[in-house]
């Protein structure tokens, strides 16, 4: 059988064609099990926050949080960022330790603290360094290694193609694309156009990534792009049952639709799985309130003062009281429905930004 254009790991397809896309200070041991548990473990493939492999040893960086995972999160990913090859392919063999099915290499990340020092993003400004660093791995591990990158620095060096050649010679197991320059940040929309060129031309899997806020929206870029799956950072707070939707359109099954109950179900469970992996209420409710920004822009946009109310909330008591009063309001005809965004901005394509977010 041909896996060449699937996500595949161990030769087996994964189940859906989907990730939940790494987001460090989001998508940690509770916000992925939260994903799982609303997408009844219908997801595909689930990646750590990213680890840098810049001035810790092997022990400790096994002994980080961000590289804990269960057994049922599994096809799980670790991914890791730095600049330097011998670090990287030292924090990877440590990693390996830890039976994760893949590893990945973070060549997007456009943060001044990790693009400015070389990692992440700033890899696509030093081709040949990112493909010692991928040439160095390799040899070090077993696993499947994959990598993650944009579409290059800024829109006068878009170099995709030219880190598509590299991952492809050097032996990477898929690639996926973020649609956006490093300046770029996150502003503007992802440029399905440029992932969709990038995926054409691969000999390897390609998973798109970039503004996936709607089961509707995943069936169409993967229907018009010859991407092997897509990856979600965002929409998985804007969305937390996407991943659910999204195999239920592929498999040609009903939409589940998602009412405002649900939603204040979501948050309950949250926190207590916040407090059931260790964190502190307070910390846990910034996190509630993270969630609650997102969410909450699918109410109708004639109820701002909601999702205001819910973000000024001092404790989690209050945050809990202010969200009972959202179960009412299917009854009271204000509406909640995730798939109403038009943009992770919750901004309409006229009123957008298209600045650059970072400097040159
Ligand atoms: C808060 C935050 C943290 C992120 N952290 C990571 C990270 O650790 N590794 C990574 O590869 N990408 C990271 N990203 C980028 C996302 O994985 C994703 O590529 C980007 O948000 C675009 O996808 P989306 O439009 O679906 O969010 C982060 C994004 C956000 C918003």
């Amino acid at each position: 059988m041909d896996y060449s254009k699937k996500m595949e790991l161990s030769g087996k397809i994964v189940k859906s064609p989907t990730v939940l896309s790494p987001m460090a200070g989001v998508t940690d041991l509770p916000f992925r099990h939260l994903i799982r548990e609303l997408s009844d473990n219908r997801m595909g493939v689930l990646v750590s926050e990213f680890v840098s492999t810049d001035g810790c040893d092997a022990f400790s960086l096994k002994n980080r949080k961000q590289v804990l995972f269960f057994e049922e999160e599994r096809p799980f990913g670790i991914q890791i960022f730095g600049r330097n090859p011998r670090r990287m392919a030292e924090a990877a063999m440590a990693i390996e330790e830890l039976s994760p099915d893949f590893i990945e290499i973070n060549a997007g990340c456009p943060v001044p603290k990790v693009a400015g020092k070389g990692g992440g993003a700033g890899l696509l400004k030093d081709l040949p360094r990112l493909r010692d660093i991928i040439i160095e791995v390799k040899k070090s591990i077993k696993l499947p290694l994959t990598l993650k990158c944009r579409l290059g620095w800024d829109e006068e060096n878009i170099n995709v193609m030219e880190t598509l050649a590299i991952a492809e010679g050097e032996g990477i197991h898929w690639l996926t694309v973020h649609g956006r320059t490093r300046v770029q940040g996150y502003n503007g929309f992802a440029d399905w156009e440029k992932i969709g060129e990038v995926a054409s031309c691969a000999k390897i899997p390609v998973i798109g990534n970039g503004d996936i806020v709607s089961a509707k929206g995943a069936m169409h870029v993967m229907k018009t792009y010859p991407v092997a799956g897509v990856a979600i950072g965002r929409g998985a707070l804007h969305n937390p049952w996407l991943f659910s939707q999204i195999a239920a359109l592929y498999n040609g099954e009903e939409l589940l639709a998602i009412q405002a109950k649900e939603a204040v179900s979501a948050f309950l469970r949250y926190y207590e799985l916040m407090l059931q992996y260790g964190a502190r209420p307070e910390a846990a409710l910034g996190r509630l309130k993270q969630l609650a920004a997102r969410l909450c822009k699918g109410i109708s946009p004639a109820y701002p003062e909601f999702r205001q109310d819910l973000l000024v909330s001092q404790t989690v008591e209050a945050f809990f009281a202010r969200a009972e009063k959202f179960i009412n309001f299917e009854s009271e005809g204000k509406i909640f429905e995730p798939e109403r965004l038009l943009n992770l901005n919750g901004k309409t394509s006229e009123e957008i930004n298209f600045g650059q977010q970072f400097k040159r």
